[in-house]
């Protein structure tokens, strides 16, 4: 698979994951446009990375669906086309804690982001990649976390997550059915420890969707104690290099890969678990305790 040449549009790709695999793109020729909600992380990023190719950042709230539209007409009246479309911009919930405690703000934020974002951004972009009627992928940035099975301190993004993979999933079924030149692809960051801004989601939280009873981090939901839990889990706790990470889903793509995934071959050995438990009619084990 060739990159170099290629029109690639990243949400959420001013920070953490999203960031590496814009270095991935440039790196190997591909021009960028970046969309992301935090202004001055993403100005700061597109000084940082243009030494390295085509690279220019747009302010969008994927939660907005004009400003998702707006991204849009801005990338297809300059660049005209795209060819990687990165569906990625994604919060927490807000801090974990019992599945109970959660607010329907909760709810609100993480699903706004994690869900109605995605689809806003592949109902904007899909129909004009169709109608351009040549190779393009779309990839939308899951996690093992719901997408495998979910952390149940972490219930509303597990959901938010599940979401995502089963709706990629029916999408590439689709696109195949009807012969068509875009083909979707679900990516579970992983790999180790992602020393990224998800930790601090909070910072873009709006004020609108703030929690109305406030209350202390719930435990279990730091990045050290996160660290605990994968290394409890028998789990890779290394920090990755995200920069890594980045090159190694183009890889993947390049390899023709609908599951992008750095620890793919841990996720066998728990899906037969959870089915084998689910076709007991037991609870199915979890990813994380
Ligand atoms: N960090 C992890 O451990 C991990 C694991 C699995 C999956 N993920 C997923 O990876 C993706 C990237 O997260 P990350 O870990 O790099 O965190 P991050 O906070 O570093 O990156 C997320 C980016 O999304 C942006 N964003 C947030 N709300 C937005 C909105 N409404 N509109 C547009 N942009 C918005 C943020 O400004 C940020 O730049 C997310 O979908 C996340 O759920 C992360």
């Amino acid at each position: 698979m060739e990159f170099a040449g290629k029109v690639a549009v990243i949400t959420g790709g001013a920070s953490g994951i999203g960031k590496g695999i814009v270095h991935a793109l440039l790196s190997r020729g591909a021009s960028v446009v970046v969309a992301d909600i935090e202004q001055g992380v993403l100005d700061a990023t597109v000084a940082e990375l243009s030494p390295l190719g085509a690279l220019r950042g747009v302010r969008c709230d994927v939660t907005d669906a004009a400003s998702i539209t707006a991204l849009a007409n801005d990338v297809y009246g300059t660049e005209g086309v795209v060819d990687f479309l990165f569906a990625n911009a994604g919060v927490t919930s807000g801090g974990g804690g019992l599945p109970w405690e959660q607010e329907m703000n909760d709810w609100r934020w993480c699903f706004g982001v994690n869900v109605f974002g995605v689809a806003g951004t592949i109902l904007e972009f899909l129909p004009r990649m169709l109608a351009a009627d040549r190779e393009a992928h779309l990839i939308t940035t899951s996690s093992g976390d719901g997408g495998i099975a979910p952390v149940p301190h972490a219930s509303i993004y597990a959901a938010s997550k599940a979401a995502i993979s089963c709706f990629t999933e029916s999408l590439a079924h689709q696109l195949t059915k009807v012969g068509s030149p875009v083909g979707a692809h679900v990516f579970y960051p992983g790999g180790g420890l992602l020393d990224t801004g998800l930790w601090t989601a909070q910072r873009n939280r709006p004020k609108d969707l703030e929690r109305v009873k406030p209350r202390p981090p719930a435990p279990g939901t730091s990045f050290e104690e996160f660290r605990e839990q994968l290394k409890a889990a028998g789990m890779k706790a290394d920090v990755v290099d995200l920069n890594w990470l980045g090159d190694f889903v183009l890889d993947a793509l390049a390899a023709d890969k609908y599951v992008i995934a750095p620890n793919c071959e841990t996720f066998g050995p728990l899906l037969h678990s959870r089915a084998d438990a689910i076709a007991a009619g037991q609870v199915p084990p979890t990813l994380i305790h």
